[in-house]
């Protein structure tokens, strides 16, 4: 028995000397669609399994955490942020849009698995860092309520390391980047300490702390999360520096290149079972001139990086690109038996007793979960959505606690067909309505309702098909108008087909049909990706259902049915598109 465990150990040595033998090929984005700042991890302890999370802002369940063991077949296993009593705040607190949730980072230690991350609202001024943990990442039940750490620079994006001596530390966002040594039982955060200032670029955050070789690495995002991100990386053989910056910085950038990839930056590094090394970052995907067209609708993505980093030596990447090379582990298809993400079309169709997706998001923990019933009593196969005063904008007495009924995914394809048919019984009064959307966050959207239109310029009255856009930075000439059309009385005994397709990389289309007639669709509306992409917005598109009065205070409750999300092909390069 000694004699195998000594002869599988020395397999393994024999592995990680024998690292780079063999590469293959493989495409970016890792995980398409909005997911940013990734955070990954090896545990070998679990088979050998890379962890990664990525920000989640608004949207929940949010902390979503993948699981892949060959770095390119990924599956969501849970989400650590499931359930409103881990962190009230984000059903209450959070009327502003690009708060909640920012970037986090994902650690692994003797048999525990920990997410810190950093939490900001409209009512708690500062920001707040909170650590989530579980010693089973793919039970979603097991991830404890948030637990604050102190924060006395008020600062975003920790990150975790432990020292050989076992003492914690947090390195922080700042100018220059900070650390405090914590304590994990008390919250407790030391007097704060300077790192490093970085390269010379503005807004040094997503610092990262490895050691290796006798080193403290130290790794960050520089020049902003736009066309100057970058990841930076400087060395130190004390914590508390001083500090050396690479002579191959940056590791990796986009920057005054026109690659497709853009605003390559936020990275971590990680290794895998043979001891090879890789890198995570976020990306855009559009090459500069659409990127400064604000066509990424998208939003930052996950990419994966081969790096080398001899010993004693700095580290060296190849940049992002949608096709790269490297020392991939072994192909596997799929990690757990839970539902999987990548790549996955939705064919959901509300049976009695299903639930949810876990890939699927609220904006906010829903203030009344009741009013997502998936087959109530009576309405076997459809979703009941019992309707949110406001609409996905909301007007200025919007409160995050009275709640927005909207339930969306991720775009995750360049190419797409999203439908859902609405059953159009549902409308009682003026300003009723249910439709499918294409949403960024409350001021950015491109929606197509079914609306009740009593009376209005617009319609006779009845029912109507509303095509809307909102964009609060959209001068006018983007911003279009509403496209109205009486839905046609022959359709309104049956469910409505709602879809939302992408026509190309910057256009949207709008259509709807006769559930029983899908063939005959109506295109109602084509606008563009501009309407839901911009600067200083941190998310990426979601595409769902959403039900609303219009700010009538009247009570209004619709069902939805067949929910179908098809990938159709994802864009790599400027003349690359991967057919799904
Ligand atoms: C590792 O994989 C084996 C075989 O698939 C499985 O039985 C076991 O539960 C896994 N262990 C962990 C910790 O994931
Ligand atoms: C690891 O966890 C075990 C069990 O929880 C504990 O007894 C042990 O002290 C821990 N070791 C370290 C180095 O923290
Ligand atoms: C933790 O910080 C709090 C508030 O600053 C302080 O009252 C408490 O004594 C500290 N606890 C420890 C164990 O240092
Ligand atoms: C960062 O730059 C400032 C301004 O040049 C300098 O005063 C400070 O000492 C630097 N800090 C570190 C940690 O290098
Ligand atoms: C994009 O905008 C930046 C900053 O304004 C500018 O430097 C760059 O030349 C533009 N790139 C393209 C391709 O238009
Ligand atoms: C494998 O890919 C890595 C990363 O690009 C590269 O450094 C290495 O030279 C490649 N090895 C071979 C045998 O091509
Ligand atoms: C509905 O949306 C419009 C347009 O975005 C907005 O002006 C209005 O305030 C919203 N009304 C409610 C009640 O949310
Ligand atoms: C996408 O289609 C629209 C027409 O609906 C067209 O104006 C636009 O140029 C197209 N975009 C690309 C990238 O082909
Ligand atoms: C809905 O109720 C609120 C508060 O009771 C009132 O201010 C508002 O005018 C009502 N709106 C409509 C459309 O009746």
């Amino acid at each position: 028995m000694k004699l195998l465990l000594l002869l599988a150990s020395l397999g393994l040595q024999l592995a990680s000397t024998h690292a780079h033998v063999h590469n293959t090929t493989y495409n970016n984005p890792i995980l398409p669609g909005w997911h940013s700042d990734p955070s990954c991890t090896l545990v070998p302890e679990w088979n050998n399994t890379f962890f990664c999370t990525t920000s989640s802002f608004l949207a929940f369940p949010g902390c979503p955490v993948f699981a892949s063991t060959d770095l390119v077949h990924w599956d969501l296993i849970s989400n650590a942020l499931n359930r409103p009593a881990q962190l009230p705040q984000i059903q209450t607190s959070t009327n502003a849009q690009m708060l909640g949730i920012f970037a986090s980072t994902l650690r692994y230690r003797n048999g525990t698995f920990y997410l810190i991350t950093a939490w900001l609202d409209t009512d708690n001024k500062g920001v707040e860092i909170v650590l989530f943990t579980t010693t089973n990442p793919y039970d979603d039940n097991a991830w404890t309520n948030a637990f604050q750490i102190q924060n006395p620079l008020g600062a975003i994006d920790p990150d975790l390391f432990w020292d050989d001596d076992g003492s914690v530390i947090m390195a922080i966002s700042g100018s220059p980047i900070k650390a405090s040594y914590i304590d994990l039982t008390t919250g407790n955060a030391s007097e704060p300490f300077d790192l490093w200032n970085g390269t010379g670029y503005n807004n040094q955050e997503g610092p990262h702390l490895y050691k290796k070789d006798g080193y403290y690495y130290l790794l960050i995002a520089e020049g902003g999360t736009e066309l100057h991100h970058s990841s930076t990386i400087a060395r130190s053989e004390s914590i508390k520096g001083p500090w050396g910056s690479s002579p191959h910085n940056p590791l990796v950038s986009a920057r005054y290149t026109d690659r497709y990839f853009q605003t390559v930056g936020h990275s971590d590094l990680f290794q895998d079972a043979a001891g090879n090394w890789w890198g995570v970052a976020l990306a855009t995907r559009a090459g500069p001139a659409l990127y400064n067209e604000s066509i990424y609708p998208m939003g930052r993505e996950t990419v994966l990086y081969p790096v080398s980093w001899p010993t004693g030596d700095w580290p060296l990447a190849d940049q992002v690109m949608g096709e790269m090379s490297g020392p991939l582990p072994p192909k596997t298809s799929k990690v757990s038996s839970g539902p999987t993400f990548k790549g996955e079309p939705d064919v959901v169709d509300f049976t009695p007793g299903s639930s949810f997706p876990k890939h699927w998001v609220f904006w906010r923990a829903p203030a009344k979960p009741e009013s997502f019933t998936i087959s109530p009593p009576g309405h076997p196969n459809t979703l009941r959505l019992t309707a949110s005063r406001a609409n996905l904008t909301g007007d200025a007495s919007f409160k995050a606690p009275d709640g927005l009924t909207l339930l969306a995914r991720r775009q995750t394809n360049t190419l797409f067909e999203f439908s859902v048919d609405v059953h159009p019984g549902f409308y009682k009064s003026q300003g009723d309505e249910i439709g499918v959307t294409a949403f960024l966050h409350q001021d950015h959207h491109i929606d197509l309702g079914i609306v009740f239109m009593k009376e209005s310029s617009y319609s006779k009255g009845g029912l109507t098909f509303r095509c809307r856009a909102t964009d609060s930075d959209a001068t006018g000439s983007i911003l279009p108008s509403p496209v109205v059309t009486p839905v046609p009385s022959s359709w309104l005994s049956e469910p409505i087909r709602l879809s939302i397709r992408a026509e190309n990389s910057t256009h949207y289309q709008l259509s709807a049909a006769a559930a029983a007639r899908p063939h005959q669709s109506k295109l109602l509306a084509t606008f563009t990706a501009a309407l839901i992409s911009g600067p200083d917005v941190f998310t990426g598109t979601l595409l769902g259902v959403y039900a609303t009065t219009n700010g009538g205070n009247q009570s209004m409750e619709g069902y939805v049915s067949r929910w179908r999300y098809t990938p159709v092909a994802q864009q790599i390069d400027y003349d690359n598109f991967v057919r799904s």
